[in-house]
């Protein structure tokens, strides 16, 4: 497994994707644990982003301290990337939102872009990718493409489950990339999903199954 490939192993993120593989959750529960669990991924993905000093007045006088010296772009990749932007932005409510449509043809297991609308040139430092599923990987490793094809310096991915398939992909077609995920999986069946995986996470969010 690549260095710059970050599993959690936070009790909460274990005990919240226990919950939200199980068969019998139901779309909102669904929804609102794939918020969850993408602060508490947020919180270790972004611990390398740069400071810089600032000092403000407390009421007790003056406070020396730092503020986020990057501009950070969440990319959501449609549909399922949706449901991880509202908690990540949360923490972070000074980034910019960036999304990118991809499908994945189901016959190919190939990606199709469908929606980009990023500006000519880059407007943020950092961007930080977000899609539940990394499977083949052929979705974040498009996504990558299109960032730095945007002139993107800093990408980082963000899932919340990941086969080793994809893993592999990504990092081999952008090793640049940190890829932080909730947990790794087993491996891939003949038809591209993960096992043990969830199913299908656009499906499940938005109760389209
Ligand atoms: C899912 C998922 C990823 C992609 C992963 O999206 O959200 O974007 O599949 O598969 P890959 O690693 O093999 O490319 P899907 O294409 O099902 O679209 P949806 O989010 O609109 O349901
Ligand atoms: N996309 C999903 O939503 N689930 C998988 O297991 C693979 C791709």
């Amino acid at each position: 497994m690549p260095r710059n490939l970050f599993e959690s192993s936070h009790p909460l993120v274990r005990h919240k994707l226990t919950i939200l593989r199980d068969k019998d959750t139901k779309p909102k529960k669904f929804r609102e644990l794939i918020r969850e669990i993408s602060i508490l991924l947020a919180y270790e993905a972004t611990r390398d982003l740069m400071l810089e000093s600032a000092s403000v007045e407390s009421p007790m006088g003056p406070a020396s301290g730092a503020l986020l010296r990057e501009k950070i772009g969440l990319v959501p990749v449609l549909r399922a990337g949706l449901g991880m932007v509202e908690g990540v932005w949360e923490m972070m409510p000074g980034s910019e939102v960036w999304h990118i449509g991809l499908f994945r043809d189901e016959r190919t297991l190939k990606p199709v872009q469908y929606y980009n609308k990023l500006p000519v040139a880059p407007t943020v430092q950092v961007c930080i990718v977000l899609d539940p599923m990394l499977a083949t990987g052929g979705s974040a490793a498009a996504t990558v493409d299109i960032l730095k094809e945007w002139g993107a310096e800093r990408i980082k991915f963000m899932g919340i489950i990941a086969a080793p398939e994809g893993i592999k992909t990504l990092h081999d077609s952008h090793p640049d990339v940190d890829i932080h995920i909730g947990v790794v999986d087993e491996k891939l069946n003949d038809i591209g999903y993960i096992v043990p995986g969830l199913g299908d996470a656009g499906d499940r969010q938005f109760g389209t199954g």
